[in-house]
């Protein structure tokens, strides 16, 4: 079989735009300001800022080195990008979890988008209009979503639709193409967002101190409440990790999709330079636009109260019940809640269309399929298994994919990238590939900033497992677990329906298995074949 042309981005600032597409996202807008509401305000920059620099920027570099690497050898996708620099057998396997990653966030990922989908021709038409307590907007939401009665809706129905047309404008980006469909999508969509964001932000900024009897509920307070900073956290190790975790999932990293687009460029295009712009411009809309709107919205019309208890009940209610309910509190509110929930959305799709392109790379590259071919066979497959998350939402199942996927798994496969890249390509030769054609030469004593990240990055791994996973992969079994010296197991219900959706991630991961397996003995063969 003649090698296949591989697709190459239209430009550089085409994929600049693609990777932040990748990581702007939900993250940026919700998770972005619980956290730093949640973990002593200004002082939550500290840890933030540290592990941006120590995790963050070494991972972007190691992602797009050794993608453009494996871009040279066409591979796209991690099985073939870790088979190309360590040259052992076992590599490809441990690559498997670059396609597995991505895809488990995919599942639910594009659900959640869908929601903001929604809600934006929400906002238009009036229909939450009338709802001015957290309490009714979250009934909305639970009846929206099939698991709850009272509210608008007697089904599912509504949010299925908006998944179907969600999940067909992801399908036709990736079916599109790279240059055409991805590149496309992300240029539009990053100043639109920018422009967006700096709308809502003003329209935050110019809203004085809406309730005259309460005069301490103005926007100065509201920012000194989000900003002010509780040195005193800092010692507590939960805040250090909230931080790293924050920037694991802010940059998209650990999940192959960047490696994957920077196995299209060629072999001297930037990468030093463009992964520390792509990662900056995410920084821009997280710390500037995300910080600046949800928390200090929920400040002026909830109060201090209400607003850490919306920060506290997590990401999803930030967004889809404190911000209606406090735009539907201003003028034009149904306006802005469009602009809201239309950027969150436009911010979603361009990071799950990423989290496709291991996969349709791994199909085009090891098993020689086209573009479209691989983007239907994905589609199906896809469609398929996101029911679980849509029709297993009250039972958990999203939380548990967010959990093996967004949690567990990705950190796993950003270790083994470190430690691959360290191990096989050396920080030598690492740090000159880096700087291959590059538009820009970091100072040189930076390059064993990757050894400082493998170590914290294990630091944190084992200190998740001991405090943080081990009680959540306990739970279905039947076992509270507190952590603690000595931990503390409470007897709990068995959880059935968690239980079928590990047995399903597990065939899931056992699958991918078989395709490397399946596409490497194919290629030995051609090569004998060949020979
Ligand atoms: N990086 C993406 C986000 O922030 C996944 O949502």
């Amino acid at each position: 079989m003649a090698p296949r042309q591989r697709e190459n981005w239209g430009t550089r600032l085409g994929i600049i735009f693609a990777v932040a597409g990748s990581a702007v996202g939900l993250g940026n807008f919700l998770r972005f300001p619980g956290q730093v509401c949640q973990n002593g305000g200004g002082a939550f920059m500290i840890p933030y800022f540290i592990s941006f620099l120590l995790l963050g920027i070494p991972l972007c570099w190691i992602e797009w080195t050794m993608g453009r690497y494996g871009g040279r050898y066409a591979h796209g996708s991690l099985p073939g990008i870790f088979d190309a620099v360590v040259q052992r057998p076992w590599a490809k396997y441990a690559g498997v979890l670059g396609l597995f990653v991505p895809l488990v966030i995919f599942f639910y990922y594009t659900y959640v988008e869908s929601w903001c989908l929604a809600y934006s021709v929400f906002s238009l038409l009036g229909s939450y209009a009338q709802i001015d307590k957290p309490e009714q907007m979250q009934a909305f939401l639970s009846a929206f979503q099939g698991i709850g009665s009272g509210g608008k809706f007697t089904s599912i129905g509504v949010a299925y639709g908006f998944f179907l047309l969600t999940f067909v404008a992801n399908m036709v980006v990736i079916y599109v193409g790279l240059a055409r469909g991805i590149e496309l999508l992300c240029k539009i969509a990053i100043p639109v967002l920018l422009v967006a964001g700096i709308v809502l932000l003003l329209r935050i900024l110019t809203l004085g101190t809406p309730d005259p009897n309460r005069i301490d509920m103005n926007i100065t307070h509201a920012y000194g409440f989000m900003w002010n900073p509780n040195f005193s956290v800092l010692t507590q190790p939960k805040v250090w990790l909230a931080a790293a975790g924050q920037v694991f999932f802010t940059l998209s990293v650990g999940l192959g999709a960047i490696m994957t687009y920077a196995s299209y460029l060629r072999a001297n295009d930037d990468v030093a330079l463009s992964s520390t712009t792509a990662a900056g411009m995410n920084e821009l809309f997280e710390v500037i636009i995300g910080g600046s709107i949800v928390i200090p919205a929920a400040y002026l019309f909830l109060g201090p109260e209400g607003t850490l208890e919306a920060a506290r009940r997590g990401t999803f209610d930030l967004g889809f019940v404190t911000m209606p309910v406090v735009l539907n509190k201003i003028p034009f509110g149904e306006i802005f809640g469009f602009y809201w929930f239309f950027l969150l959305f436009l911010a979603g799709i361009t990071s799950s269309i990423s989290l496709l392109q291991p996969l349709v790379s791994f199909l085009e590259d090891e098993f020689g399929w086209d573009r479209h071919k691989a983007a239907i066979a994905i589609g199906i497959f896809c469609f398929v298994i996101s029911h679980a998350c849509i029709f297993g939402l009250g039972a958990g199942v999203l939380d548990e994919f967010d959990f093996w996927g967004g949690q567990l798994a990705i950190s796993i496969c950003a270790l083994l990238e470190v430690l691959i890249f360290l191990r096989y390509m050396g920080i030598e030769r690492g740090w000159r590939e880096l700087h291959r054609g590059a538009d820009v030469q970091w100072p040189a004593w930076l390059r064993y900033v990757f050894v400082i990240t493998a170590v914290y990055l294990g630091a944190i791994i084992m200190y998740w497992a001991a405090f943080e996973w081990l009680p959540w992969i306990m739970k279905p079994f039947g076992y509270l677990v507190t952590m603690g010296l000595p931990p503390h197991w409470r007897a709990a219900p068995v959880q059935p329906a968690i239980l079928w959706t590990r047995a399903g991630l597990l065939l899931m991961l056992l699958v991918l298995l078989a395709l490397v397996r399946l596409a490497w003995w194919r290629r030995a063969r051609r090569a004998g074949g060949a020979a």
